[in-house]
């Protein structure tokens, strides 16, 4: 499964960690940047780049980053096929996978440590949507919203 991790100040110390601990898993994983701790930077400048490249399938799923995950996920949505949220507990991470086909994670830096963040995305990785037909149903019905409102 190939990865792709993005981070603005907010969230550059955890993002440094987290690339650490999945490429020791042995995650193929792409870092977006932020590439050094800039406390001028803007989160849409890394966390863009990221749900593009979830949008094109250039990457299966993403972790983005900033200091509470809030403005990541606002960027992330605003791009087609991507499904982001902010999670804060594990079950969430999962869940949203397996219902929602949820494929770039949003967590907060200022928000989350290191080991809540690593189980968090481990339940986040190791999920797979279920396919199930309501699901399926609400899905299509995003798809249609989504369709309506990129015209
Ligand atoms: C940056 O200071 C902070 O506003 C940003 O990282 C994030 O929390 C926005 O949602």
């Amino acid at each position: 499964m190939k990865i792709g991790i993005a981070a603005d100040h907010g969230g550059f110390t955890l993002k440094q960690q987290l690339f650490r601990l999945l490429e020791e898993e042995d995650y193929h994983i792409t870092d977006f940047g932020a590439e050094s701790l800039d406390l001028k930077d803007d989160y849409p400048d890394y966390v863009a780049p990221l749900a593009r490249a979830v949008a094109s399938g250039l990457v299966d799923r993403g972790i983005a980053i900033c200091g509470s995950g809030v403005g990541a996920a606002i960027v992330a949505n605003k791009f087609k096929g991507v499904r982001a949220a902010l999670i804060t507990e594990t079950y969430s991470a999962h869940q949203g996978v397996e219902h929602d086909q949820l494929n770039l994670l949003c967590l907060g830096g200022r928000v989350i440590g290191p080991e809540l963040a690593k189980e968090i995305i481990f339940a986040f990785l190791h999920a797979h949507y279920t396919g199930e037909e309501r699901h399926q149903r609400r899905l299509d019905k995003l798809d249609e919203i989504e369709n309506d409102s990129f015209k």
